[in-house]
């Protein structure tokens, strides 16, 4: 499709909840991908904390972690210039829209959502209407932006689904009103697994600190980490999915080289796992290098990063409210007095 100059860009929104520590998994998935696809589209990057708040939360370390994950989008190439950076608590709309989209989703449609089963599991002390309606609240996230595009992990995809089905039962209900969005899921490097247990993907809120590299382990804990990655005893570098540790570490070489997996393959020609773990380290720690520089450098200048995510919920603010005067009246409720 050729897109004339005067159109606007397609909208983009995608966010990470501030939970745990931002790990490779979660860039490698989605936010390498925020940062290649700035150029062409409209987007918004949230921190989700009203999402955090599902799973019990340390106050002084929540906020403390919204703003480090704020930097650590710029630092990773988010660019304030070009896409909304913002907070998602700072956007009423989001819970407001939320609570419209509660009364259109079914039971049976959040019984299924694979993340509840898992987290529910997890945190079996508290499973709250938060942690189960929690698709909702993200479906409102993607549609009071009209997002055309949502670049995400392979693990979002049924979150995904929901979104596009209760976007179009509104739609069917009252009239048109929300765009049906497209997932983005990247064709290697959408599931990162752990590194000690290959079975499972990584996760930035893993109590166990050798299951994944966060973005600001220091080169010597990345090095070990990898190192003492878990595979089979075999020697030959190729990919397999019934090898699940050392694919997991083709894969992670893949997408941080740009080498696809056949040329990854032909790289370690005749080279041993050994080789792989040294490069895929020495990769890993390169990348992260210049991030954790211009981290450490934004975690200083607090008003510039609070410039920034003021002026991201400011933008975020007049879209969302659009939208939702939009659905508020076509459910028919009553305009307030201005
Ligand atoms: P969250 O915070 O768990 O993860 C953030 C992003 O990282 C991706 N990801 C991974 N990708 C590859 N390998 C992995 N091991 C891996 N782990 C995580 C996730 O797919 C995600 O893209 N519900 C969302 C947050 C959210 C959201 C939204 C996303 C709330 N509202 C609106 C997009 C649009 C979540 O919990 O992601």
């Amino acid at each position: 499709m050729v897109r004339r100059m005067s159109e606007p860009k397609p909208v983009i929104l995608s966010g990470i909840q501030p939970s745990g520590h931002l790990a490779i998994g979660n860039y490698l998935g989605a936010l390498k991908n925020w940062v290649e696809l700035q150029d062409r589209y409209d987007c918004i990057f949230l921190v989700v904390d009203l999402h955090a708040l599902t799973v019990r939360q340390v106050p002084a370390e929540l906020r403390r972690r919204c703003l480090s994950f704020a930097a650590q989008y710029i630092a990773c190439g988010i660019d304030p210039e070009k896409s909304a950076i913002a907070i998602q608590s700072h956007v009423p709309q989001h819970a407001e829209l939320g609570w419209v989209l509660n009364t259109i989703t079914y039971m049976g449609e959040l019984n299924r959502m694979t993340q509840f089963k898992d987290k529910s599991a997890r945190h079996n002390q508290n499973i709250n209407v938060g942690l189960f309606s929690y698709p909702v609240l993200m479906a409102a996230d993607i549609l009071l932006y009209q997002a055309d595009l949502v670049p995400v992990g392979a693990d979002q995809k049924q979150h995904l689904e929901l979104t596009r089905d209760v976007a179009q039962r509104f739609n069917n209900l009252y009239s048109p009103t929300f765009t049906v969005p497209e997932a983005f899921i990247p064709k290697v490097g959408a599931r990162i697994m752990s590194l000690q247990d290959p079975t499972k993907k990584m996760s930035k809120s893993d109590d166990v600190e050798g299951n994944y590299i966060s973005l600001l382990d220091p080169p010597n804990v990345i090095t070990r980490k990898i190192k003492r990655a878990v595979t089979d005893s075999g020697t030959e570098v190729r990919f397999d999915e019934g090898s699940a540790g050392l694919a997991n570490l083709i894969t992670m070489y893949s997408v941080l080289s740009g080498l696809d997996i056949p040329a990854v393959e032909a790289h370690f020609a005749g080279k041993m796992y050994g080789h792989l773990k040294v490069e895929l380290a020495e990769l890993t720690v390169e990348t992260l290098r210049p991030v954790q520089a211009e981290y450490a450098r934004l975690m200083e200048d607090s008003a510039y990063l609070d410039g920034i995510l003021a002026r991201g919920a400011e933008d975020c603010r007049g879209r969302a409210r659009k939208t939702l005067s939009k659905v508020y009246r076509k459910v028919g409720l009553v305009p307030a007095a201005r």
